[in-house]
């Protein structure tokens, strides 16, 4: 295999170097950005008649070819090559003979790497996005179809009061709403173009780097072509915002082990997503969601990778950017497989209603209700807390409920009561009852649903 610096070089390079250094066995993932980024490329060198005319319809038909190749998963992957722009250049070489020779002209592999991987990143993010969002659309219809269930929530895992599961679910609509915002925030940053930026200084060619942004579909043509190579920033942030994408996932998988324990038995998750004991034949496990959860430490572990492998470096390009590849394929592929399966937990997950309309009688869910009922009658937030905490020491102590205290048992707690506040001591009243912006109470949480409905399209 043709090295693209062969010339100059006195010896053969040391075996086990090679081996060490070629990125071939993962960068062969970018072949595609490789041959689109040299179609633009080419046009350019021909439009500003760097090479003729001919030379570059042959090396964009030349492309082209392969770029088909590419996707009819015909193309040579060549594991001897260097790296992929080296696999290109060779098999464009057999396809089209000389004018291929003329490809690299004007440009270098530190701003060609950089352009690969920022075609790279932006086709799966706009994937990745799209995969957030059919996750959302299966939680929204999930909480449609399961409107009227009302579940326990907690703080500090202890049940604390009743919510509309549809509002628990909203809540993950939104977590992963402000992921996608971030990924496209990312986007933003990856939209500026470094090829031409050539090894460090730029060319003293006549190029055009304007035409070939616009080209690849760039809004900005990098300023600084010192900048335009070194610059990680852009895989900085995609793996900032997997990571945090990784930590949501990571909670809403812990939500459904814990909700699926024959402890809670609030949902049924679909066997498609569980596994079995080798040894005790009754379990069914929630491995998927356990994965979830785990994988989450290699979305967070690639983020600290790449923060450490740029870090100190010196302007302009360094091998050591070589290596930002894996962690960033890793985690791009992992998100995407952690997407489709939240999709598919949602489209498939079973709630235990009959569970859930049993648990949520349990009184103490509405001591807030209490609280806030003496409050509305002019008593002050503290002595309406200690009423309350009375109240239900008492009940406990004397092992009653207090939908069993009369009018005269409630008002020996305070004259503020009357026998309407036991009305208050159901979970339909309770989500009913809220009234602040954002809150569970059923008229908005179908607003809510609606939004999303709409927004999600
Ligand atoms: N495989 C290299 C990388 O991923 C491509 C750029 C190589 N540039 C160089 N001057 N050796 O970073």
């Amino acid at each position: 295999m043709n090295k693209f610096w062969g010339s100059r070089f006195e010896g053969q390079t040391d075996s086990l170097a090679d081996k060490f250094s070629y990125s071939i066995s993962y960068d062969y993932r970018l072949a595609k950005y490789d041959c689109i980024g040299g179609i633009a490329h080419a046009k350019m060198l021909g439009k500003c008649q760097i090479i003729s005319k001919k030379d570059a319809d042959a090396i964009v038909s030349g492309l082209q070819k392969l770029l088909k190749q590419i996707e009819d998963g015909k193309f040579k992957y060549d594991p001897k090559a260097e790296d992929i722009h080296t696999n290109v250049q060779s098999e464009l070489k057999k396809l089209i003979g000389a004018p291929a020779d003329k490809l690299h002209t004007a440009r270098s592999r530190n701003d060609l790497i950089v352009l690969d991987m920022k075609l790279y990143c932006r086709d799966e993010l706009i994937a990745l996005i799209k995969e957030i969002t059919n996750i959302q659309k299966a939680a929204v219809k999930f909480a449609e179809k399961n409107k009227d269930v009302i579940i326990p929530a907690y703080t500090h895992l202890q049940a604390a009061q009743v919510v509309l599961l549809a509002h628990h679910m909203l809540a993950y609509v939104e977590m992963l709403e402000r992921d996608k915002t971030r990924l496209q925030d990312a986007l933003k940053r990856i939209d500026v173009n470094p090829l031409g930026s050539c090894a460090l200084s730029g060319s003293s060619l006549p190029t055009d780097r304007a035409y070939v942004s616009k080209l690849l579909g760039f809004k900005e043509t990098a300023a600084n072509s010192i900048d335009a190579v070194s610059d990680r920033d852009f895989i900085v942030e995609t793996l900032s915002g997997l990571a945090i994408f990784g930590m949501h996932s990571s909670r809403i998988a812990e939500d459904m082990i814990v909700w699926a324990t024959s402890e809670f038995n609030f949902v049924d998750i679909d066997w498609s997503l569980c596994t079995g004991s080798s040894i005790m034949p009754h379990k069914k496990n929630p491995d998927i969601m356990e994965l979830i959860r785990g994988e989450s430490a290699k979305l967070y572990s690639n983020l600290m990778e790449i923060l450490v492998l740029t870090k100190g470096l010196p302007l302009t390009y360094n091998r050591d950017l070589q290596l930002d590849k894996p962690p960033l394929f890793e985690s791009i592929e992992k998100a995407n497989d952690i997407g489709g399966l939240l999709t598919k937990l949602f489209g498939t997950l079973k709630v235990k209603k009959d569970v859930l309309s049993k648990r949520v009688q349990d009184e103490s869910f509405f001591t807030v209700d209490v609280m806030e009922y003496l409050i509305t009658k002019g008593v002050s937030y503290r002595e309406a807390h200690d009423t309350v905490g009375l109240m239900v020491k008492n009940c406990l102590d004397k092992g009653i409920s207090l939908t069993e205290l009369n009018k005269k048992d409630l008002q020996k707690f305070s004259p503020n009561f009357d026998e309407d506040v036991k009305k208050l001591l159901k979970p339909e009243t309770s989500v009913k009852i809220k009234q602040s912006l954002g809150s569970t109470r059923p008229a908005f949480v179908a607003q809510q649903i609606q939004k999303w409905k709409k927004r999600l399209k």
